[in-house]
């Protein structure tokens, strides 16, 4: 049967009789269609996706999300098989800061703790004193002395967030993410006029103008809570537009819109490596157990350990 033809019900049954023959597990983050999150057996943030794949006893892991994504569970789990439905789905962000570039950054910067982003490769995560995501970034950087010296890469915004509000002066690389740098303040502002009620849900990769309109700032997570838990009716969602199949499954009465991207004609507020992950693809890298995610022993022995501190970090940070 062609792969074109294939029903959704019946491709969802494929996956599911697959999976269990498998002794697989499927994970996906936030950002991926409604269809891959539905038949998901754990979706989340990045944070709640590490920290998952650190606890599972599945033998396959199947990572519906980015590379930097399957590589950080393969990191985790070296024993188990680590599949991703689509190897082309990158990360903007993890791709602005080359490893060998970030290296001699590091070098120019000497005596600097290095926290980086859980957005970016293995080998920059080689060279990491401990890792970072949106939902626990502030907590782990006030877990140093007010006058360590710290590297933060590679997001720019991000680490300018949590500068200003930390108090800290953290040297900043000079990376971002395309997707959150193209939402438009002035056309998000004019939507907060027609809405005025509406509450604004802001990601911290999102540029600090567009963060200044924020009522909530916080990782993917952050703002799902923040939606559940609020006595608003209507929301502007300024990150990724996959997350709002969550909001709306979870809130039912609420309204999701969009924030605006900059560029009219476009979608640019949808990560097209996200987007890559598609039941058709799923069901092939079940079928075949292939692409598999691997990271060399040595970069992934160095990059394990800044992972963990931040999975063991978090824990007593209760973040
Ligand atoms: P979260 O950590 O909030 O899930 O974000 C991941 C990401 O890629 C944001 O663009
Ligand atoms: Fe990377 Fe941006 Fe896509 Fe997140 S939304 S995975 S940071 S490109």
């Amino acid at each position: 049967m062609a792969v074109e033809t294939s029903s959704i019900a019946s491709l969802k049954e494929e996956i599911d009789a697959l999976k269990k023959n498998r002794g697989a597990v499927i994970m996906a983050h936030y950002y991926t269609r409604p269809e891959i999150q539905d038949i998901a057996d754990y979706i989340g943030d990045s944070l709640a996706l590490a920290r998952i794949a650190a606890t599972l006893k599945e033998d396959v892991i199947v990572m519906c999300g980015v590379h930097f994504m399957a590589e950080t569970a393969k990191i985790l789990c070296p024993d188990k098989i680590v599949l991703e439905p689509d190897p082309q789905a990158g990360c903007s962000l993890a791709d602005s800061c080359p490893a060998e570039e970030f290296t001699a950054f590091i070098k120019e910067h000497p005596g600097h703790t290095v926290i980086s982003y859980v957005n970016t490769s293995a080998a920059v995560k080689a060279h990491t004193d401990v890792v970072v995501t949106s939902g626990n970034a502030r907590e782990i950087v006030e877990s140093f002395p007010a006058d360590e010296k710290i590297i933060f890469g590679p997001d720019r915004n991000l680490g300018n967030y949590i500068n200003s509000i930390t108090g800290r002066s953290m040297v900043l690389w000079d990376g971002a993410c395309h997707v959150h740098e193209k939402f438009s303040v002035e056309r998000t502002a004019e939507l907060k006029k027609q809405y005025p009620h509406a509450k604004v849900l802001v990601h911290p990769e999102c540029t600090a103008p567009l963060r200044i309109l924020g009522d909530c700032v916080g990782s993917t997570a952050v703002l799902l809570k923040y939606a559940i838990e609020s006595d608003a009716d209507t929301f502007i969602v300024a990150t990724e537009s996959g997350i709002l199949h969550q909001m709306q499954e979870k809130c039912s009465s609420k309204k999701f819109i969009p924030a605006p991207p900059a560029d009219s004609t476009c979608a640019c507020n949808e990560c097209a490596y996200m987007k890559l992950n598609t039941l058709e693809k799923l069901r092939e890298c079940l079928a075949n157990l292939a692409p598999r995610v691997e990271v060399a022993a040595e970069t992934a022995a160095k990059a394990r350990k800044p992972i963990e501190r931040m999975l063991e970090l978090s824990e007593k940070l209760n973040k």
